[in-house]
């Protein structure tokens, strides 16, 4: 069996660990993840790969190197998914960094450095309202506060941790030393339709985008819909509309920027009512902070022309705030020449979804490995990347590591 072939082999495994018979669910720290965390396991300790599980519930598959003192190179994904996801999000990037160790020991390469495989096991926040603890303990950035959050059973954290086995005590010793680490690689499906449309299988990530979540409310007047005159409404919807087509055109207005209205609500809205109230979320993405910052104060500035234009008022607020996460230039050109060696383009792309990479943001070097999805759709059951692709990217990792061994 070719490496490729035994990686979709053990996804379609993985796969069939669900907490839900109907379709792939597996939330953190669930049934369905404790068998998946045996379960790959046993592939790292066939790897040879020496297992344990951290206090957050990370799955640590570590080889030493060489040189005794020598630094660790962290590979990774998660394991845990959304409700209804597909078998690629997160396990390809466990199971490739798996597969890629097992081929170099098999070709009798040892790399100078020691390497982890770290398979998370929080990265989607679907069942705890915080998310992403997993990777932000490794990077020493882990928030005490999050042990307590409950799901909606009322199970906190903590309680789910050491039901899992876990010591939650311990998750504070599980941050990593910025000079012990060379940095932390992942591979992941895009989840988005720019490799496919670009006809490459693979691409260099440049940065995680950072994002900015907000609300518009947009007050007017409501009225009867028969009786008031066009020229004396004061429609919010209206205004809503119009705000919605000044965010698109600001979104397309920078390269890589992106800014979606995706709720857009009008309170108490009947047939015959011009509308009082509109009510409207604001998304704002971006590989560079100073954008998506320019972006938000243009979309301010709009917003308030807008309303006074339509003698309405109109209030935007922005309640969630992320920075971008850059990667690494120098993980980036060693998987650039890594990329090119293999025989491919080197195109990089900005991540436009949030990763477990970006928990180590100016903490240590990171940098991400996408592989084409079809369609760009993901994360969603008919999620999908081939095995040739994924054979590319088993081919790019294999000889990241290895000449990353002789640089470093
Ligand atoms: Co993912």
């Amino acid at each position: 069996m070719s490496g490729a072939a035994r990686i979709v082999a053990r996804l379609n495994e993985l796969n069939g660990l669900s907490d839900d018979e109907a379709g792939l669910t597996r939330l953190t720290l669930s049934p369905a993840h404790k068998r998946a965390v045996d379960l790959v396991s046993a592939w790292m300790q066939e790897a040879g790969l020496a297992t344990r599980l951290d206090g957050a519930a990370t799955l640590v598959g570590r080889q030493e190197g060489l040189r005794p003192s020598a630094k660790t190179l962290l590979l990774g994904s998660h394991i845990d998914s959304v409700r209804n996801a597909g078998m690629f999000d997160g396990p390809l990037g466990v199971v490739i960094a798996i597969e890629a160790l097992d081929r170099l020991r098999a070709r009798g390469v040892k790399p100078p450095f020691a390497i982890e495989v770290l398979a998370f096991g929080d990265e989607e926040g679907v069942r705890f309202s915080t998310s992403l603890t997993g990777s932000r303990a490794v990077a020493g950035v882990f928030d005490e506060a999050c042990l307590e959050t409950r799901d909606a059973a009322g199970v906190s954290r903590r309680q789910a941790l050491e039901a899992f086995g876990c010591d939650p005590s311990s998750i504070a010793q599980e941050a990593r030393n910025r000079a012990d680490v060379l940095g932390y690689v992942e591979v992941h499906i895009e989840q988005g339709p720019v490799l496919e449309a670009k006809g490459l299988p693979l691409g260099i990530v440049t940065a995680i985008n950072g994002a900015s979540r907000g609300e518009i409310v947009v007050t007017g007047a409501a009225g009867h819909s028969g009786t008031l005159p066009m020229n004396m409404r004061r429609d919010a919807a209206a205004a809503g509309a119009e705000i919605v087509l000044a965010v698109e055109e600001i979104g397309a207005s920078r390269p890589d920027l992106v800014a979606t209205i995706g709720r857009f609500e009008i309170r108490n809205g009947a047939v015959n009512v011009v509308p009082g109230n509109a009510r409207l979320s604001i998304d704002v993405r971006s590989p560079r902070d100073a954008d998506r910052a320019a972006a938000i104060a243009e979309i301010g500035a709009r917003v308030q022309e807008i309303a006074a234009r339509r003698s309405v008022t109109a209030e935007m607020t922005i309640s969630y705030d992320m920075p971008a996460a850059p990667c690494d230039p120098a993980l980036m050109s060693a998987l650039e020449r890594a990329l090119i060696r293999c025989g491919h383009e080197a195109f990089a792309l900005p991540s436009g979804a949030g990763h477990d990479a970006m928990s180590f943001r100016n903490r240590m070097p990171l940098a991400m490995l996408f592989v084409r999805c079809r369609g760009g759709v993901s994360p969603r059951p008919d999620e999908f990347a081939s095995e040739a692709d994924i054979a590319s990217a088993l081919a790019v990792l294999e000889d990241f590591i290895e000449t990353f061994g002789a640089e470093a």
